[in-house]
C-alpha cells in the first residue's frame, strides 16, 4: 500500500524527547495488517512497569484483535464518528481502572494510575513503529457489561493500537482532522505557580 507519509512532529518550545515529541494519534491505520505481537508485548510490559500509589498497580486491560469477538462486542459500543477509522486498528485495548482490590482496599489514585500506565504504553508502542489512538467516545458501561466485570473496575477509555494506513483513505471529517495542525495552549497558562 502506498502510505502518505505525513510529518506530525510538534512543534515544541523547548526541546523534548524525539519520541515525545513524534507521538501522535492518528485515525489512519492499515486495515490489512494483523498487530506484531512482539510489539503488542512490549506495549503491555511497558505499563505493567509503570508505577503506582502502593505499588498497587490498579490497571487491567482487554486486548481484542481485529476479527474476535471480543473485538466486535466493542466495537459495536463505539460512537459513529469512531467507528468509521478505530475499526481497522490491530487491535483495540479496553483500558480499566482497579477502584478496589478484591479484599476491599480502595484504590484512590487508580485513574490517575491508569493513565500513567496508558502513556507509558502509549510512548513504548510508537517507540516500536506502533500507532495508539486513545478514546472515550464509547459507551463504557455497555462494555463493563458485557465482559462481566465486577463492580469494583471501571472501564475507562479505549486505545486503537496498530500500524498506520494511508490518511487519503480517510473519509471526509476524518481525513481534514489528520493533518490540521497539531495545538497546545502556551506553557504560562498551564504553570499556575512558578516562583
Ligand atoms: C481520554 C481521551 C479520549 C479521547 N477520545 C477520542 C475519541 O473518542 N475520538 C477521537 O477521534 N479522538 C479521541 N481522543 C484523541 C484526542 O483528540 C487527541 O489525543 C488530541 O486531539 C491530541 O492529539 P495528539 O494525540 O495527536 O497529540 C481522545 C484522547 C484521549 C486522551
Amino acid at each position: 500500500m502506498s502510505t502518505t507519509v505525513l510529518d506530525r512532529t510538534a512543534p515544541t518550545d523547548a526541546p523534548v524527547l524525539d519520541i515525545l515529541a513524534e507521538r501522535w494519534s492518528p485515525r489512519a491505520y492499515d486495515e490489512s495488517s494483523a498487530i506484531d505481537e512482539g510489539k503488542l508485548a512490549s506495549a503491555l510490559e511497558a505499563a505493567r512497569w509503570s508505577p503506582s500509589a502502593y505499588n498497587n498497580q490498579p490497571w487491567r486491560f482487554i486486548v481484542a484483535r481485529r476479527g474476535s469477538a471480543a473485538h466486535a462486542a466493542i466495537a459495536d459500543t463505539m460512537i459513529d464518528f469512531n467507528k468509521t477509522w478505530a475499526t481497522k486498528a490491530g487491535v483495540l485495548v479496553v483500558a480499566v481502572a482497579e477502584l478496589e482490590s478484591d479484599e476491599g482496599r480502595v484504590h484512590p489514585t487508580a485513574h490517575y494510575d491508569l493513565g500513567q500506565a496508558v502513556a507509558h504504553l502509549s510512548v513504548q508502542a510508537h517507540h516500536d513503529g506502533l500507532f495508539v489512538h486513545q478514546m472515550t467516545g464509547f459507551d463504557a458501561p455497555a462494555v463493563h457489561a458485557h465482559f462481566d466485570l465486577p463492580d469494583r473496575l471501571e472501564v475507562l477509555s479505549l486505545l486503537a493500537v496498530g500500524d498506520l494506513g494511508d490518511a487519503a483513505q480517510l473519509p471526509e471529517g476524518a481525513r481534514e482532522r489528520e493533518t490540521a495542525p497539531r495545538e497546545r495552549r502556551p506553557i504560562a497558562e498551564t504553570v499556575l505557580v512558578n516562583d
